[in-house]
């Protein structure tokens, strides 16, 4: 499973990026609007040249046309761009005339396998599952993000499923279970993921001992 970064802080990005494991980054209007990013083709532009893999933006209108026309706008901005676009019907119809135009799509803001299928079927490169606000609904998320794999696997659909709206650790855990392709992580999450309070516990051990050792001689 790869690991994107959700965010659009540019300092967690590049922290993120020293760690040597992220493959790609996710924005969407409320990151952007988070860390007050006016000028979102310049903010975009920087993620992009930072991180050499996928950066999702996302499209910021909701008619199909209008949708075609930023997109493809968008997806002049850098070489690595996918343009997100909503699960809706317009987004459907506009993912399906830019991947005949070749340009990757990551079919954001979905809620079930329908809407999955939908969007491999249109052309979609990525799909994105959100687990967390799913979880808040009462449903659950990851359930979603397994039928996605595994019907993705079964027709062989070149599509590949982003686990989205992470919200701790053990949804990294379940995701990659589940054979997700990649999951898009926020920062706090990430750092979560790496600790553990016997491996500091360990460490202060050695260190310790090995201080005791060098006093001794
Ligand atoms: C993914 O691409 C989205 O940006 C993100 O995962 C949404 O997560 P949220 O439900 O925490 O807003």
């Amino acid at each position: 499973m790869l690991i994107f970064l959700d965010t659009a802080n540019i300092d967690q990005i590049r922290q993120a990026a020293n760690l040597g494991i992220i493959s790609g980054v996710t924005t969407n209007p409320t990151l952007m609007s988070r860390e007050k990013a006016a000028d979102y083709e310049a903010t975009i532009k920087e993620i992009c040249s930072i991180i050499p893999g996928p950066i999702s933006a996302e499209v910021l209108v909701e008619e199909a046309q209008a949708m075609i026309e930023q997109a493809r706008d968008i997806s002049t901005w850098a070489p690595n761009i996918v343009v997100k676009i909503p699960a809706t019907s317009a987004g459907l119809e506009a993912t399906s005339v830019l991947a005949r135009d070749n340009i990757k799509v990551n079919f954001t803001l979905c809620f079930s396998l329908n809407q999955a299928l939908l969007a491999a079927r249109a052309g979609a490169a990525y799909v994105s599952p959100f687990v967390g606000r799913l979880d808040d609904a009462g449903h659950d998320g990851m359930q979603v993000v397994k039928d996605i794999v595994d019907v993705f696997n079964h027709y062989q659909l070149p599509t590949q499923v982003i686990a989205a709206s992470i919200r701790h650790p053990q949804h990294c855990v379940v995701a990659a279970k589940a054979g997700a392709h990649i999951a898009t992580i926020p920062y706090d999450v990430l750092m979560k993921m790496m600790h553990h309070p016997l491996t500091d516990i360990g460490v202060a051990r050695f260190s310790a001992d090995w201080q005791r050792i060098k006093e001794q001689t």
